[in-house]
Parts: C-alpha cells; structure tokens; sequence
C-alpha cells in the first residue's frame, strides 16, 4: 500500500481572526484530496521543539470556521534558534530530528513575518515549507492582504464610529488608538472608513502643532468635535515610538502602545476642548472573523495544500493584484511592508481633507498612482 502523505501544520506568532479558518481549509482540503495524515502542532514552533502534537482528524477541524483565535495554540517567543526555555540555545537540531522522525513531507506554517523567518531559516536546515500570511498589522511583505487585517479593521471602524456619536455630543476630541506595529494599515485603512478628521501613522512622523490646529479650525468653524486615530507605532517628528512594554525571550522584544495617551496630553496644552483616548488593543485580535477573512482562509489554506501535493514548498502564498499566488519564503524573511506614501488609500484621505499630522509641502510623494492596486 503506498504510504500516505504526512503534513505537518502550526499556527505561529501573535493570533488573529481567521487561523482556525485555515487551519479547517488546510486539514479537510489534504485529507478529501490526498487522503494525507495531517499533525496538528500545538503553540506554534514551541510544539515542534518541545514535541507536542496530535493528528488532525476530518472531524476535529469541524465547526471551527467562524471560531477566533487557533485550536492548535500559538506563541510569539518560541524560535527554536534561540530557544527561550533553554537558555536561549539553537534547538534547530532537535527540531530536524523530530521532523525525520515523523517521517514528515512537509510542514505549512501559518504566520506572521517571525513565524515565515523561521520557516525559512528550518528550511535551509533541510525541512520543507509552505507559509499562510496571517497578522491584523497587514504587514507582510510580498501580499497585499493579510489574514486578519479585514476583521482588525471592521472591528476599529465601528468602535470610531461608536466614539463619533459620543464625540459630537459632548463636543470632544476623542483620540482611538490601533494596534498595527510599525505599519500604520489598521489606522488608515479604518480611519479612512470612519471619516476620522486626523490619522497618524508611523510612516509619516505627525506635528503636534498641525493636529492641535485641526482641532481648533474644526471649533472655530462650529465643528465641535474632533476623531483622531493614531496607529501605536505613530511617532513625533525627531522622536520615538511609545513602547509600552518588552518581552525579552520574544524574537521582536517591543510592545508598543500608549501614544493615544501622548498625544492627548499634549492637546489638552493647546486646546480647549476636553480630550479622550480610548486604546482597542487585543479586541482588534479577538472574536470572529468577517466573511473577507472566511473566505481568504478558505482560498489560502486549500491554495497551501494544493502547494503541498504538488511539492511546491519554500514558498508562502499571497495575494497579489487581487490574484492567488506565491513568493519564496526567502524573500520574505526578514521584511516588513509597510503603507507606502504614494497608495491610493493614503490619498483618498488626504484628498477629502483628512490631516495625516503633516503640512502639506512637506508630503511631495503623495500624488496617488492611478493604476495602483488598494494596498
Ligand atoms: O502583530 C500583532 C500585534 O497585535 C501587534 O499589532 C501588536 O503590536 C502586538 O501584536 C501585540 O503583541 P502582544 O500580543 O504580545 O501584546
């Protein structure tokens, strides 16, 4: 009988709304198509290190669609070059063994640009990858959507939009607060949606002076209210980003947050209006993912086992030009994509006079290129 295909699969990184959906694509796809045996890691690479697994049954992936976060777990700190349990020790060895082990053909890894840089630096050890992009900071390079991003940007679209109404009664500036590292995706691309009157991203460091002023034309015009939506990674010109904690055994140590609470402090030194913030943090990362999400998962994970089958590994599939495709994992490693200045999204704001905390001679590169794609 001839022997049947074993996969390995694991969920890596911080989660987001969506993995459980690739984690169904991914098992039912491989089991319907290529009768294979798929292994389940359990906490991302720390499973693989620490050989922790279970087989992934038909069954087991059932139900689990519409269902936020991973079954399998995940963990943002487990790099097996650098092994935070064991002293920082290159555990990549183990790894190889347990992978020749299992008698494994191939691992897809669902994650952020930690969890591709791993599989990648596995794969010049001799294992054999497919990579899944997922992140709510929609900044992984070589696609144009993450997984995650739509159902991070539907839930701070609403919560604008909740502050809106509270906004305009109390005659407020309310500042919101996203999450989104050192890529300001999740405040434009909500803040856009929202019809916020200022968005601040990391890309384009703000002054002070021109957000204050936004506020004060908007009172002096009878508008008496004032959104802004700050990214955590925004910063001051010439200053720094607002770390709000470190993990250290983490591959990027940095937790940013706390620049909504910044830049209210300095407002309420210009302004006379009352000033809120309000912080989403983890709600962006919770709960279910919106159909976008479903559906990309959908097209994603059975797009990785199709990879899989067809032995088409050291690749992650992407998206671009709204078309399925792949990029080597070797391109990938290392990068982060953050929101170029000249996409469209960024000039639609601009153009229906939404301030980015910059004056406008200073933004030379904003002109929108007609025929470039959404992200
Ligand atoms: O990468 C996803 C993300 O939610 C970022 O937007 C955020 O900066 C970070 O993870 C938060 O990490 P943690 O879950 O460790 O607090």
């Amino acid at each position: 009988m001839a022997r049947r295909l074993r996969i390995g699969l694991l969920t890596g990184g911080g989660d987001c709304p969506g993995m459980n959906a690739v984690i169904r694509a991914v098992t039912k796809s491989l089991i319907l198509q290529a009768n294979a045996e798929v292994i389940g890691f359990e906490d991302g690479y720390e499973g693989l290190i620490e050989g922790r697994f279970r087989t992934l049954e038909y069954g087991d992936v059932s139900g689990i669609l519409t269902r936020g976060g991973t079954i399998l777990g995940t963990s943002n700190r487990a790099n097996p070059f650098r092994y935070y349990r064991r002293g920082e020790a290159d555990v990549s060895a183990e790894v190889v063994a347990l992978y020749r082990e299992l008698e494994l053909d191939g691992i897809v890894a669902i994650g952020g640009d930690g969890t591709m840089t791993i599989a990648h630096g596995l794969s010049e050890r001799g294992l054999r990858f497919v990579g899944v992009p997922k992140t709510i900071d929609n900044d992984i390079w070589g696609t144009e959507h993450t997984l995650g991003f739509d159902t991070a940007v539907h839930v701070a679209t609403e919560a604008i939009d909740r502050l809106h109404t509270t906004a305009q009664s109390h005659h407020r500036v309310m500042i919101c607060e996203t999450m989104g590292r050192y890529a300001g995706w999740i405040a434009l691309y909500a803040g856009v949606a929202a019809g916020a009157d200022v968005i601040l991203i990391p890309e384009l460091p703000f002054d002070i002076e021109v957000v204050a002023e936004v506020c004060r034309e908007r009172e002096s015009d009878g508008r008496r209210f004032t959104i802004i939506v700050v990214a955590e990674g925004a910063r001051p010109e010439g200053g720094a980003m607002h770390v709000h904690t470190q993990v250290p055994e983490s591959p990027d140590p940095l937790r940013l947050g706390g620049i909504g609470y910044e830049v209210e402090r300095q407002l309420r030194e210009r302004l006379r209006s009352e000033v809120r913030t309000t912080v989403l943090g983890h709600v962006q990362r919770g709960g279910t993912p919106t159909p976008y999400d479903r559906n990309l998962a959908s097209v994603f994970g059975t797009y990785a086992a199709a990879l899989v089958q067809a032995e088409h590994y050291g690749h992650m599939v992407a998206l671009q030009d709204g078309k399925i495709t792949t990029v080597p994992l070797a391109a990938v490693a290392g990068r982060t994509r953050t929101v170029p200045l000249t996409a469209p999204m960024v000039g639609a704001a601009l153009a229906v006079g939404t301030s980015l905390g910059v004056r406008a001679p200073h933004l030379p590169l904003l002109a929108p290129e007609p025929t470039a794609p959404l992200a």
